[in-house]
Order: C-alpha cells, then structure tokens, then sequence
C-alpha cells in the first residue's frame, strides 16, 4: 500500500520526521509530497526542502519513501500516484478542526480517498514550522526542534 504524505514542509521538523519514520514502517510506499508554494511564499526553495527531506531518508534508511512535489490540488496528485491514502500528523484539537474540513473537500473531490491521521508525538506536539522560523528570525536556539542540518540552514537565512 502506498501513502501520500503532503506539506510544506518549510522547514522540516523533528515532528514531520517521526511522522515520516512511523510511516516508512507501516505502508510499502511513502511519498512524501512538497507543496510547491508558488503563492504562499516558502522561506526555502523547493531544492532545499527536498535536500532536507533526503538526508533524513538516508541518515535513518528509509528504504520505502520518495520524495515527489506537487502544485494545484492535492486529489489530482494522488490520482497520478494511484494512491487512496493521504496521512497528516496532528498536534493539538485546532488540528483536527481544520485537517478535517480539509479531509472531507478531498474526499469530495475523490470517490473514495482516506485521510489517516497520526498523533503526533508528545515530545512534537508544540513544534510547527512557523514557530520555528519565528524563533530563528529572532535568532532563538532552534535546535530542540529542528535537525541539526536543518539548523545551520535556518542560521544561514537568518545569519547568525
Ligand atoms: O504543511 P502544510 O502547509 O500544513 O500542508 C498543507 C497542504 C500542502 C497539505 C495543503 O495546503 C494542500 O493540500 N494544498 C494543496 C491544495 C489542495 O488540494 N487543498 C485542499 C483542498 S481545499
């Protein structure tokens, strides 16, 4: 079975990672989808997104997931994909209240697609990736919540 797991991903956090790792261990197939962002300005590019993602994949040996992108409607993607089984991790209630709207627009959109959710780990269950680009924009320790390459590259944007 294969699963889409979709974001921004802007930057990537220890949350997403658990959720990545949970996912490499139950599905045969995890493709974890970038949203490309053309309106919604991403503070990294694509390229850089998906590098991050990849050491993650390499450092843990996460032999069952790919890295694909995607812009327009999530549904289309995962029609390309022939896959039924999107996956979000959720942190706190506020979470659920909008993922299931979201849920119910693409299983609207889709005859038959599922959205699976993971709760998140409690140890990540504050972390989000705007918080942590709020932090480091302010110069603040970042690294309980980000990986360490991920670090230095929010240091670099943010020089310091
Ligand atoms: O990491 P994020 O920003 O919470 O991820 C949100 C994402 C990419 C899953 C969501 O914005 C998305 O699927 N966007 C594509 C457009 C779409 O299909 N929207 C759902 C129907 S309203």
């Amino acid at each position: 079975m294969k699963v889409i797991y979709p974001g921004s991903f802007d930057p990537l956090t220890y949350g997403h990672i658990d959720i990545i790792k949970r996912l490499n261990d139950m599905f045969d197939e995890v493709v974890v989808a970038i949203l490309k962002n053309e309106e919604k300005k991403s503070l990294f590019t694509l390229e850089e997104r998906e590098e991050m993602i990849r050491e993650v994949i390499k450092e843990n040996d996460l032999d069952h997931v790919k890295i694909k992108s995607f812009d327009g409607l999530l549904v289309n993607f995962a029609k390309e994909e022939n896959s039924k089984i999107i996956a979000r991790g959720l942190r706190l209630v506020a979470d659920y209240e909008y993922e299931k709207n979201i849920a119910r627009i693409n299983a609207s959109l889709y005859d038959g697609l599922e959205t699976i959710f993971l709760l998140a780990n409690s140890n990540y269950s504050f972390i989000s990736s705007s918080g942590v680009k709020e932090v480091a924009s302010f110069k603040g320790d970042i690294s309980p919540f980000v990986s360490k390459n991920v670090e230095l590259k929010l240091k670099e944007k943010y020089k310091y």
